[in-house]
């Protein structure tokens, strides 16, 4: 390694070792930075200028040699070599090269550690724009299928036992609802963590006095950070990042996971397209749901990469320490994670076929046993001594092997307008019974979808 290429070889007797090279080295993690880099690195150099540490036309010239950096990586050109440790360092080395020792004058009044602070939190902030955007459209998928199979009904499960019928589009606009709570925990996570580093140095504060909010500002920050020692140090808005992201993952895998059960053949209820499903190497009647098994399969490497910033971030002493380093791969891995993960969910159910006569065809009468208790305490019996009648009924039932609603007439005795009950009791009857709002009646899924509405369009 030409240790006259090191920044800091003025304080070293010697190069680094190679074991130690390979430990330290992170350029092919961060260079994911680099947007973020230029950007940090043209909006501090405005602050110098304006507070006469760089001059106008030098900054210019710094200005265009960034610019050019990023449009030469866009094209794919090769920019770094293996002696780069780092994103900041590779782009102040390649500026340097463009520019000459002008590219040198960027990191006045600057840190790698406030630098990187900024890099990642403004990195953080774009990609949360972006998962915002796909969840999103995720919920307008959802939403347009719950419109489009509105009256579709399908039996609803607690404990993955039958429990009551309901429509399809209600379950359909659980997904819709769950994820705007997704949306609204990024969209908080948006206004908290919004401050920028850039002034704070390497801990103490930079000696150069800059106007710290027009830098941030310029960037799209709403505030500076008000102490330099927990601008530097504190890793929570990754934290945060990374549990909200795992959060997603997990209502998706939740729901992944129903999919799976109901493309079994037991189930019946969907059929994935091939697009996303795969065949078995070696049974050739297999279409598995490989798609939403990834998906739950990615959930938990969501929450370990939550669980590594975790571990990572409790014991490094203040302000900053290397171990924080390790800060990025789980948050890259994670935004690129959830992003595939939110695509292929929303495609895959854009198109899925839904197998409506088998939902209907697997549903038991015994999802009535509720609305019959229901229609004995409109009867005058309470609800207790109701809940046990029904529940001998379907004891019966179940001893002799029928739905409860064939039991013959001797065993309704205890039933006041049997007759008549049982007329009434029809899945369609049930869901009909249950507009209030929330439930999964026809007037309950139409304020659903208004509601929904009036956020997509928010
Ligand atoms: N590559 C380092 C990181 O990502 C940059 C900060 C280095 N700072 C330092 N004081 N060594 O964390």
């Amino acid at each position: 390694m030409n240790r006259e290429n090191k920044m800091w070889s003025g304080r070293f007797d010697s190069t680094m070792a190679k074991s130690m090279a390979e430990l330290s080295f992170s350029l092919d993690v961060d260079k994911e930075l680099l947007e973020e880099d230029i950007q940090g690195s043209l909006a501090h150099g405005k602050g110098l200028v304006e507070a006469g540490v760089i001059g106008k036309t030098e900054y210019a010239k710094i200005a265009a040699g960034l610019r050019s950096i990023l449009a030469d990586a866009k094209k794919g050109k090769k920019l770094w070599n293996a002696e780069d440790e780092d994103i900041h360092m590779a782009v102040e080395r390649v500026l340097t090269e463009k520019i000459g020792n002008l590219g040198k004058k960027i990191h006045t009044g600057r840190s790698r550690n406030d630098q990187v602070a900024t890099d990642f939190k403004l990195y953080m902030r774009h990609k949360t724009i972006d998962i915002l955007d796909l969840l999103s459209k995720l919920q307008k998928t959802v939403y347009e299928l719950a419109k489009k199979h509105a009256g579709r009904l399908m039996p609803g499960y607690t404990h993955l036992q039958q429990a009551q019928p309901i429509q399809f589009s209600h379950y359909l606009m659980s997904i819709f609802f769950a994820l705007e709570r997704d949306k609204k925990r990024l969209s908080n996570f948006l206004s908290l963590h919004n401050e920028c580093p850039l002034g704070s140095g390497a801990m103490a504060g930079s000696a150069f006095s800059y106007n710290r909010k027009t830098v941030a500002t310029d960037l799209g920050f709403a505030d500076v950070s008000a102490n330099s020692i927990d601008a530097v140090s504190h890793r929570d808005m990754a934290l945060e990042f990374l549990s909200d992201l795992s959060i997603i993952g997990s209502t998706l895998s939740r729901y992944a996971e129903d999919m799976v059960i109901w493309s079994s053949s037991e189930f019946g209820f969907l059929t994935l397209h091939d697009k996303f499903s795969s065949g078995s190497s070696m049974m050739p009647q297999k279409k598995n749901p490989d798609s939403m098994e990834l998906i739950r399969g990615k959930s938990g490497r969501l929450i370990g990469n939550f669980t590594a910033m975790f571990t990572l971030a409790k014991g490094a002493p203040l302000t900053y320490s290397r171990d924080l380093q390790e800060d990025k791969l789980p948050v890259f891995d994670s935004a690129k994670t959830i992003s595939v993960c939110l695509q292929v969910f929303r495609e895959a159910l854009e198109t899925a076929k839904w197998n409506f006569e088998n939902m209907e065809k697997r549903m038991l009468p015994a999802l009535l046993a509720t609305d019959l208790a229901d229609l004995l305490v409109e009867k005058g019996i309470p609800f207790r001594d109701a809940h046990r009648i029904v529940g001998n009924l379907v004891g019966i039932a179940a001893k002799q092997g029928v739905n409860f609603t064939e039991l013959p007439d001797e065993h309704w005795k205890d039933i006041p307008k049997a007759k008549e009950l049982r007329k009434k009791l029809t899945f369609a009857y049930s869901v009909s019974r249950r507009n209030i709002e929330g439930g999964t009646g026809e007037k309950s899924l139409e304020q659903q979808l208004k509601k929904a509405k009036v956020i997509l369009e928010g």
